[in-house]
């Protein structure tokens, strides 16, 4: 273990005591009033692997993030918008697909898409953000790309090349995105990003929600446009349903991505926007797993 990271994981770990200690006094994003009791359980837990994410209660989960203050988004920076981007740009700009397939995606074999799927950041970096390392790393979306996890540690002048192709020339969006978009993904890659694995688990499971604050929660907001049954909006169609219960339980992290950021060029609201904390997600999935899948 390097000096430095010898040091940044003290800085970690002092930062973790501090939050704990501090969370009732220090007005934090997504401050709640009920610490969960997976918060001290999932401390120790990190304590192990390498150095990723940080399940606290705050927004911002990783090693930077809670250890070097100024990593910090502004309060007027937006870190949310961009989500909208990550999960169907074009539908969000309402813009046509490029006609070819992104250029990268002939580099791969095993997912068998074409066309508009394959410019979504999430088809090639996952709901989850973990790319192969995450759910896609196996089935009909796997592609073998990485994930996007790794921005948070890097420059918003690095995530620019990266997504104007000065990185990667076939991984070009800028004749797409304008200048404030791409500003947005810059941003949401920088300081939206979440690892669920703190909450979700790899057989689709959650851990550490509450369903009954999530009911409540849930009843409160999601229930106005989706029906208390989670039914009233069908995104499947007759033969096949498919429901807020149908992706709670088939796919828990595109269901955090979409309560988190809304759903793109929809009336959806942003639950982040609106202040919950990322508890709050994790309870309301919780009681949505409970819903009616058909
Ligand atoms: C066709 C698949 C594909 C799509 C679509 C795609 N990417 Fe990527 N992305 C890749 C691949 C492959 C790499 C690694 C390329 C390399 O190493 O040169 C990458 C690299 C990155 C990186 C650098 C990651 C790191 O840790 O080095 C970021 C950030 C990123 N992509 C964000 C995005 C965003 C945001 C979008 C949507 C606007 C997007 N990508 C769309 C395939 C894709
Ligand atoms: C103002 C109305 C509104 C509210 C409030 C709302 N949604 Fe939605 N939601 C929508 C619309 C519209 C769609 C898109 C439906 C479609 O594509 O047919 C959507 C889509 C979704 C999807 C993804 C569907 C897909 O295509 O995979 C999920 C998951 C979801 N909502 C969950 C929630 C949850 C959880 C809440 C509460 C935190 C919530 N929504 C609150 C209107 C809303």
């Amino acid at each position: 273990m390097s000096k430095s990271k010898v040091f940044s994981l003290a800085g970690l770990l002092l930062g973790v005591f501090l939050l704990i200690g501090c969370s009732s006094t220090t007005p934090m994003m997504n401050e709640t009033e009920s610490q969960p009791p997976v918060a001290s359980q999932e401390v120790i837990h990190t304590l192990t692997p390498v150095d990723t994410q940080i399940p606290t209660e705050i927004q911002l989960p990783t090693e930077t993030q809670v250890t070097v203050e100024t990593q910090q988004p502004g309060s007027n920076v937006d870190y949310i918008s961009g989500g909208l981007l990550y999960d169907d740009w074009m539908k969000q700009l309402e813009v046509e697909p490029p006609e070819e397939d992104q250029p990268l995606w002939k580099t791969q074999t095993t997912n068998a898409r074409s066309g508009k799927d394959t410019w979504r950041c999430k088809e090639c970096h996952g709901w989850d953000y973990k790319g192969l390392e995450g759910a896609y790393g196996s089935g009909s979306h796997l592609t073998g790309f990485k994930g996007v996890l790794d921005s948070v540690s890097m420059t918003e002048d690095e995530l620019l090349a990266w997504m104007d192709g000065s990185e990667n020339s076939e991984h070009d969006f800028s004749a797409y995105f304008q200048e404030a978009e791409l500003t947005l993904i810059v941003n949401f890659l920088k300081y939206g990003l979440f690892d669920t694995a703190a909450y979700i688990n790899a057989d689709k499971t959650i851990s550490g929600g509450d369903s009954s604050n999530g009911k409540v929660l849930y009843n409160g907001l999601c229930a106005a446009c989706h029906g208390e049954d989670g039914r009233m909006l069908n995104f499947g169609d007759e033969d096949e349903p498919e429901f807020v219960g149908t992706i709670a339980i088939d796919n828990p992290w595109e269901f955090w991505h979409k309560a988190s950021f809304g759903h793109p060029d929809s009336q959806m609201v942003s639950v982040l926007k609106i202040g919950w904390s990322i508890q709050d997600i994790a309870d309301v999935l919780t009681y949505s797993q409970t819903l009616p899948t058909e």
